[in-house]
């Protein structure tokens, strides 16, 4: 049986994906530093917001003025739909301290609370009737608690999974590191995408790969990915051979092209349904 899926609608993600994210998942967007994944946590929100859905961005790593910038760097103007109601920012970043941060609607006010952040995210999510969540990052919140870290993401799992959203965590790994984010991350989240750069004589190639997706077939190869002026672009019919000796890229094989293309063809027909709560 074909499930509800959320579209990313960033070019080439929701073809190795066979459609899209399935709707209420969450999915940690781990990679090293440079690798992408804030890009792409902002991308997924503003295309949503783009087809007239309702999105929220977590910032834990960066100031609410700087998020609104690099929005802006690629031409996503979000301040339109901040006014219309439609997206806001959770500012768990100043602690509410600083001028502009007053000015913020939602603010954690203890950044390292993670029962005050799930409040405020719960509170925003049900004003805004957000259907796109990201948080950046959740490696934030158990970076001197490891311990911690299965809790803290069952507990925004419940709450973001219970109100019908689908949402993007992004994990933070080291370089060269090959986890995702923990054996308690790893296993509480419902889907694992993993940016990569990597150097081969001298040159660097982006990657994608998609690690485990609930509910839904995933590409099972490597594929190369770009970041443009207007975001990250996949190349979904193509994959990436790296190995010490060479770097290759390849087709796919066209049985595998026809079949995405056609997963992706089903999901554009299917009209989403007014968000149901499932929350207590
Ligand atoms: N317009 C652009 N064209 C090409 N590349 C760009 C553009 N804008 C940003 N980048 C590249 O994107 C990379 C940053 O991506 P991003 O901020 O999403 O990384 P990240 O994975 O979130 O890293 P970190 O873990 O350090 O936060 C930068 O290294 C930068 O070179
Ligand atoms: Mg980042």
């Amino acid at each position: 049986m074909s499930v509800p899926r959320v579209r990313t609608y960033v070019p080439g993600l929701d073809e190795i994906l066979y459609g899209g994210i399935p709707e209420r998942n969450i999915v940690l967007l781990s990679g090293g530093p440079g690798t992408g994944k804030s890009i792409l946590a902002k991308q997924f929100l503003y295309n949503g917001l783009l087809k007239g859905e309702s999105a929220i961005f977590v910032a834990l790593e960066e100031h609410p003025v700087a998020v609104r910038r690099s929005f802006k760097h690629f031409g996503w103007d979000v301040s339109k739909y901040e006014k219309e109601g439609r997206f806001a920012i959770i500012d768990a970043f100043t602690g509410g301290i600083g001028a502009s941060a007053q000015k913020e609607k939602y603010v954690v006010k203890q950044v390292d609370d993670v029962h005050e952040l799930v409040d405020v995210l719960r509170q925003a999510i049900k004003e805004i009737n957000a259907s796109r969540i990201s948080i950046d990052s959740v490696s934030t919140l158990y970076l001197t608690k490891p311990a911690m870290a299965r809790h803290t993401i069952m507990s925004l799992k419940r709450v973001i999974s219970g109100l019908g959203s689908t949402a993007f965590f992004v994990s933070q790994v080291s370089v060269g590191e090959r986890g995702f984010g923990g054996p308690g991350v790893e296993h509480a989240v419902d889907g694992i995408i993993r940016l990569d750069l990597d150097e081969y004589e001298g040159k660097m190639y982006r990657s994608i790969i998609v690690w485990k997706m609930r509910d839904s077939k995933i590409s099972m190869v490597r594929h190369p990915l770009e970041i443009t002026d207007s975001g990250i672009i996949i190349q979904w019919d193509k994959y990436i051979k790296l190995s010490t000796f060479n770097v290759r890229i390849e087709s796919l094989p066209s049985q595998e092209i026809e079949e995405m293309k056609k997963a992706v063809q089903e999901v554009k027909e299917y009209v989403k349904v007014a968000r149901t709560e499932i929350e207590e």
